[in-house]
């Protein structure tokens, strides 16, 4: 892998949430997760919510069997899912904060808030031999925090970057993800950032030093409605590589 490369996790949520509005069998998960590999995928996420309103339990199970690249399981650090992830074993678990009443996850986790349930959640996970990463705001207290609960990986909430009102907003929201992800580097844990990127924001998140993955979601899957997810992935990983060619 070249030293410019930043990879591209693909969210494959969405696919599930259109197959559970008619509580179908279509469209299905496992093909998503061919396709957006053959598109050139470098990890598959899901998130199991605790209200199990997209991926099911039976999803995770039949991806952790199947796909080639690592899973990344999205999970809140809650004892159920940890029995989950404990059972089905996927290269990777992002730690997340749930609310049953949210559209997506709003915020980053409150690492320092919830530190010692964390910090327990991290060591049965890292235990069993599973990577953890943790959804956090651009705060250097959480990256802080996440250090002292021995986390490998800290994931940046890139929702203010995405949704900001204007170009100063923005760059001032680029500028917090830039300065957390130099904090988690220095401090020894990779730097992986995600949350309402797409094809046209992703440039200046891409382009930051050092980021490790970038997490994708909404926009890969909407425009997969169109010109299908495999393509979709492809488009992502060219915006992702023009960004770091510069
Ligand atoms: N990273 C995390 C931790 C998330 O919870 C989500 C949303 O499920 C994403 C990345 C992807 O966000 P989006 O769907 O806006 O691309």
């Amino acid at each position: 892998m070249g030293i410019n490369m930043v990879k591209l996790g693909v969210n494959i949520d969405h696919v599930a949430t259109l197959r559970q509005v008619r509580r179908a069998r279509e469209p299905d998960p496992l093909w998503a997760a061919v396709e957006a590999q053959l598109g050139g995928a470098d990890l598959i996420t899901v998130h199991l919510r605790e209200d199990r309103r997209h991926i099911q339990d039976r999803d995770v199970q039949l991806l952790a069997q199947s796909v080639r690249v690592p899973l990344n399981l999205e999970m809140a650090a809650v004892q159920e899912m940890l029995a989950i992830a404990l059972r089905l074993r996927p290269a990777m678990a992002t730690l997340v904060p749930e609310k049953r009443t949210e559209v997506t996850t709003e915020g980053g986790l409150d690492v320092a808030g919830r530190f010692q349930a964390v910090r327990r959640v991290v060591h049965r996970l890292r235990d069993a031999g599973i990577l953890v990463s943790a959804f956090i705001d651009a705060q250097p207290r959480q990256v802080a925090a996440a250090k002292k609960a021995d986390l490998e990986i800290c994931e940046v909430h890139t929702g203010p970057y995405a949704n900001a009102a204007d170009p100063v907003a923005r760059r001032v929201q680029l500028e917090k993800v830039r300065a957390a992800g130099e904090y988690i580097l220095n401090s020894g844990m990779q730097f992986n950032a995600g949350h309402g990127l797409d094809e046209r924001n992703v440039g200046a998140i891409a382009a930051l030093p050092h980021v490790g993955e970038l997490h994708i979601g909404h926009a890969i899957v909407s425009q997969a409605v169109f010109i299908g997810l495999r393509e979709a992935v492809a488009r992502m990983k060219q915006a992702i590589l023009r960004a770091r060619e510069g």
